[in-house]
Order: C-alpha cells, then structure tokens, then sequence
C-alpha cells in the first residue's frame, strides 16, 4: 500500500497533486510520501515485535537527510556502509549505539571514525579486517562489537548484480570458516576475550544479507537455518553470541503484486528465532523507501525511429539508472489522464487498458542504453505532458550521477496536504564548485 492514487484522472502523493509541484518545483524531481515512508517501516517492526527487532534503515537505499531523519524519529537504526553513511545517519540525528556497519573495505579512517562516534555494531567481512579493525579499536584504547558477516550460499533467486549470499560474491565469510575465525580470534585477545570492555574488537554476533528485491521466503528460511546451526555450535564451544542481523532485501510491487507483506516473512522466521536469547537487527531499505517515491518528468518531444515511437523526456539514466543497468522495470503512466486511462491498482493490468500504444521512454543522454521503458504500453502522450516513473524512492536519487553535466534533480517530501523541499535543485555552478581554483 502507498499513498500514491489517481483523483479526477490526476496523480497525487497524499494531498499534493503531481502538477502542482511540477508547476512550483520543476521537472525532473523525485516526490517521496512520508505517510507511505512511515507506513511501510511500520508494517517491518509490527511484523517483527515478537522478536523486539530492531530495524535498521539501510541509508544507501536514500539517504536524504530528511529521510533519515522521519525514519530516526519513528525509532529506526541505520544501515550504513561509509563514513559518508554514518556522518549522514548521525546528521539525521541517528543514534549511533543503533549503527550497524557492514562493507567488505573498510578503510583505516572509517573504522576509526565509526569507533570515535560509539558505532554499535561493525559488521565484519573477512579475517585481515577483523584484524584491523581489533588494532584500531586497541590503538584507540576502546572496546568495539563485532558480527562476523557469513555468506550462507543461498541463492535469493534475484537478479546476479543484487545477489549477495552466494558463495561465489565478494560479501562475508563461508559460513564453514567462521568456527575456525571465532578461534583464531579468540586466541589472538587472550585473556581481554573474557572482558568485553577491554579495548579491541568483540565478536559477539552474526550478520548475513543474503540480497536485494527477494520475492520468497525460502532463501530467508535457509540461511536462517543454517545460520542458527552456526550459532549452536559456536555457543556449544563457550562463545558468547548475542546478536543476528538478519540483513535487508524484502523486496517490492515493481510490476504487480510480485512482493509478500513483511508478515509472510516474520511467519516463518520468528518460531525459529523466538526464545533464543538473540537481539535480532533487520536491515531494510528498499521495503521501507521503494515504492514511497516517484520522478516525474516532463515530455520534450514524441518522435518516430524506423516503426518505434520514442517518447523523449527530460529525465535521464543519470537521474534513474535501474532500467539501465539492472533492466529494472518501473511502471510509467501520464501523471493526469482521462478517465478511461486511470490505471488500476495492480501496476501491470495498466497495460491491458483498450487505446493504448507502445512506445519506448527515453531521456536525452548520448548512449542507447539511456531509456525508461521499452516497448510499453501507454496512453497518448505529447510534449508537455507530465510522466510519473513509479517505485524510484530506492536506489533512485542514491545512484544519481551528474552524467552530461546534468545538474542532479532536487526531492520533495510530501507531508499531507503540503511538501517541502528536502534537496534543491542543483545549479549549473554546483557543476563545477569543485573544480575551481
Ligand atoms: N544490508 C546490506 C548489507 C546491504 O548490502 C543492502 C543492500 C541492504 C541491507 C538493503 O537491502 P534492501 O532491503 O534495500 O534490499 N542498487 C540496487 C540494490 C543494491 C542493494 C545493495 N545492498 C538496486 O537498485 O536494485
């Protein structure tokens, strides 16, 4: 459920129609819906309270900082994978005992500036940076806690560039070696592996994420399942482990009504992990931020190409790059539309509306590979007219790029019957700020 929805033939998020903002803000911008921002992350901790989980946003899904900051509010940790991330998370007024940092190259700098801010939890991808980050935090004179991410070799069955838990990706550890880490460890602390406020790196726990827009439930089960077998035996062998992230990757409605609710995935995973005796984190960002966003574009110009029709808007696959580079699919539709064009609520039964045309979306950038959407179905559509890209509050803004020396378009936050805007347009100044003399 989000809160975007046709009235009279005119797209709106909450209170706010799409041409309003368009009219005040300009084109291309990405509009988010705070009710649906906080509707979703709600949905993730209800689903989860047996477990009193504590969520995590993953703030490379959006890190806007007024993003973050709605989500702080509602009582959400962070997510992070740079000290970008935590400098963003804490500017968002996160609470750093509710960081979680994962990443396979940690540098030296971002493991002492996670440690100087009281990051919770590092989340610990190979032996050589357990190392590192057990020195640092020694050098510093301060206690940090650790998780050993493992890699459970599950396949989420999701597209390979977002597959993660398999053993062939460059995230975590085996999960057979991580026995054999937990000694080497141990041994290596000595005797400051009893007292867990001595400096150095305490590993107390295990994190996994196994991938990204995962439709079933299956893989969560056996990681899980594998990972709780892990668990048992390291307890078996006197570790003291207290935590399991789970990690993020509930996925989203892209097309249809291809996603679960988060209740589907709680219902198989909270009896395995109830009554464990482990503080569970879960690390969503897509669930929480996907389909609370859109762009809306404006159409430059329709052409014909051979016996394509081209619709050429003036976003590009620097303001969104999924269709691009994953041949992610986002639901496109007029953001005002006569009524026999409202589309209904599940996005893909749109293509099934009588007058529609195919055509390809485009943006203006010197590469082929720069489209929306190909051979789509859509209503007639002319310069001028107003497109909504549906679902882009993930990994949408994140991965946007000044390609073209295209100034990066601003993003509005929808609050009720008002908006603010959360990140100005850039100017064609900001372009080159950094580069002057
Ligand atoms: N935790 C870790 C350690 C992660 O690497 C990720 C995402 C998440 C949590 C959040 O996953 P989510 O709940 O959003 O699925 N750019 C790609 C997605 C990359 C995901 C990377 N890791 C896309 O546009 O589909």
């Amino acid at each position: 459920m989000d809160h975007f929805e046709y009235r009279d033939g005119q797209l709106y998020c909450e209170g706010v129609s799409a041409d309003r903002i368009v009219q005040e803000v300009g084109t291309p911008v990405y509009v988010y819906s705070k009710a649906t921002l906080l509707h979703h992350f709600g949905q993730i901790v209800e689903a989860f309270a047996p477990l009193d989980a504590t969520v995590c946003y993953a703030v490379k899904t959006n890190g806007n900082l007024h993003i973050c900051r709605v989500l702080a509010e509602a009582g959400a940790g962070f997510d992070v994978v740079s000290g970008g991330e935590i400098h963003r998370a804490l500017a968002a007024g996160g609470d750093p005992a509710r960081i979680v940092f994962a990443g396979v190259g940690k540098s030296d700098r971002e493991i002492a500036e996670a440690i100087e801010a009281g990051v919770g939890l590092f989340n610990v991808e190979s032996e050589p940076e357990l190392e590192n980050i057990d020195r640092i935090a020694g050098r510093m004179g301060r206690p940090a806690r650790g998780a050993l991410r493992v890699n459970p070799d599950v396949d989420p069955r999701t597209h390979t560039y977002i597959t993660t838990g398999k053993k062939e990706t460059k995230f975590g550890v085996d999960i057979e070696r991580a026995m054999a880490i937990f000694r080497a460890h141990a041994r290596r602390l000595g005797n400051r592996a009893a007292a867990p406020d001595r400096p150095g790196l305490h590993l107390r726990g295990i994190h996994l994420h196994i991938g990204s827009q995962i439709t079933t439930v299956q893989p969560y089960v056996d990681a899980t399942a594998k990972t709780l077998a892990l668990i048992d035996g390291l307890r078996g062998e006197g570790f003291a482990i207290d935590s399991l992230d789970l990690g993020g990757g509930f996925g989203i409605n892209y097309q249809a009504e291809e996603a679960l609710p988060a209740s589907a995935f709680a219902e198989a995973l909270v009896p395995m992990l109830r009554g464990r005796g482990l503080r569970i984190t879960l690390e969503p960002g897509r669930f929480i931020a996907g389909n609370a966003g859109v762009m809306l574009t404006q159409v430059q110009y329709v052409k014909s190409g051979g016996d394509r029709r081209f619709v050429i808007v003036d976003a590009a696959m620097n303001d969104l790059i999924r269709p691009m580079l994953y041949g992610a699919f986002h639901f496109i539709w007029p953001t005002r539309v006569k009524a026999s064009f409202v589309p209904p609520a599940v996005r893909t039964e749109a293509a099934n509306l009588p007058g529609l045309s195919a055509v390809d979306v485009v943006g203006p950038i010197c590469e082929s590979g720069d489209f929306f959407a190909k051979d789509r179905p859509l209503p007639p559509v002319a310069r001028g007219d107003r497109l909504a890209i549906f679902s882009a509050g993930a990994y949408g803004f994140a991965m946007a790029s000044q390609y073209n020396a295209r100034p990066r378009p601003p993003e509005v936050l929808v609050d009720g019957e008002g908006y603010r805007i959360i990140r100005r347009r850039e100017s064609y100044d900001d372009l080159i700020a950094h580069e002057r003399d």
